[in-house]
């Protein structure tokens, strides 16, 4: 269990600061998307609307795509303001939270500054990084109020399907908790089209937004789907937040939203042509081990033998290439690797990372 109130995030500082490279496999999403490609003219980027507990056509947008009621969706801030602001409306000081571990870093340091004790339970990798209902019925408690996942897994890729999701969400209602699912990778398991888990019932929570799977991440449109009431108390709390969101950018989010199949099929194509080469540094027994079945963006190799800080040393400063070391994700001993860049890109710095592998291993 760990209550430490945590006041800023070590990896997102990395992120922004040490994680560039020319051939940049850090990132965990697709390349973005250009604004270009939008129809959007100048009368579209209006400054200000009428945009208070949601702008009704963005909210319309996200709810129609989710098959959905209006009233259950919260617009916020990207899926990491999203999770704030649903964590916030659910957590109260003291709480006990559950959070898998691995998982991406802004979960748990959020729930920590939100003044929850934080309980994990383990996603292992000789299980595929897969959700295990039985370790999270171990560890969960009558104090706890929420358990957090992400599907896909940050940071390994993995699936969970509806089932598994189902039966997690029955241990959760049992122990008087609810869950929330981080969904923001979601549609990059194209090949299974997979619906929200809001559907699962009203004790789920989903977050989400266009940044990974579309390359919109400067939009910021982020959202929460939730149960009309608790929706309506995150649209009162969130009035403490920021009180109104960049109006031109749920202007152009709206668009993309219109445009969503068209941006959908770029990334498809992207991950079509990129997923294969990847699987190639797998199969070279190339000194890295995935689990298997993974989808998305981003892989969660184990380096088999030598240290990843070393590794990740020898790639920046030989290679100008980068990964995400595994201790940001409490895993040591493994990296991330995202393939959501430019092609040619991603092809060259998967080639200099298994050159690395060997030159260290
Ligand atoms: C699981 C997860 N949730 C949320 C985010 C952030 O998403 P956004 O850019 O929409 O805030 C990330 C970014 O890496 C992530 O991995």
């Amino acid at each position: 269990m760990i209550s430490e109130r945590v006041m800023s995030s070590k990896y997102m500082e990395w992120a922004k600061t040490r994680s560039k490279a020319r051939f940049n496999l850090a990132t965990s999403g697709i390349d973005s998307y250009p604004l270009a490609e939008l129809p959007v003219t100048i009368e579209d980027l209006e400054i200000s609307g009428p945009s208070f507990y949601g702008y009704p056509p963005l909210v319309k947008a996200i709810a129609e795509r989710h098959g959905v009621p209006p009233e259950s969706v919260v617009a916020a801030t990207g899926t990491s303001g999203s999770n704030h602001l649903a964590m916030a409306t659910l957590i109260q000081t003291g709480d006990e939270v559950l959070i898998e571990t691995p998982t991406y870093e802004l979960i748990v340091s959020t729930a920590l500054y939100l003044g929850a004790r934080v309980r994990r339970f383990e996603r292992s990798f000789e299980n595929g990084f897969r959700l295990d209902p039985e370790r999270i019925e171990r560890t969960i408690g009558n104090s706890t109020k929420l358990v957090v996942v992400t599907n896909l897994h940050n940071p390994s890729g993995a699936f969970t399907d509806e089932s598994t999701l189902r039966e997690i969400g029955q241990i959760a209602r049992k122990a008087g908790a609810r869950v929330l699912v981080d969904e923001v990778y979601l549609d990059a398991a194209f090949d299974l089209a997979p619906r929200t888990s809001f559907h699962l019932g009203d004790h789920f929570i989903v977050t989400s937004s266009l940044t990974k799977v579309y390359g919109l991440s400067g939009l910021r449109c982020g959202w929460i789907l939730a149960a009309p009431e608790l929706a309506e108390r995150m649209w009162r709390l969130n009035d403490l937040f920021g009180v109104i969101p960049a109006h031109l950018a749920e202007r152009v989010s709206v668009i993309a939203l219109g445009n969503l199949e068209k941006i959908a099929d770029r990334s498809g194509a992207l991950l079509g042509a990129n997923t294969p080469l990847l699987d190639r540094l797998f199969g070279d027994s190339s000194g890295l081990t995935s689990i298997t079945g993974r989808r998305g963006t981003v892989a969660f190799p184990r380096l088999d033998c030598g240290r990843v800080d070393e590794l990740c040393n020898l790639l920046r400063d030989k290679y100008e290439t980068s990964v995400v070391p595994g201790k940001f994700f409490g895993v040591p001993g493994h990296l991330r690797i995202g393939i959501g860049g430019d092609t040619e890109m991603v092809s060259e710095g998967l080639s200099r990372l298994s050159t690395a592998v060997s030159e260290i291993t």
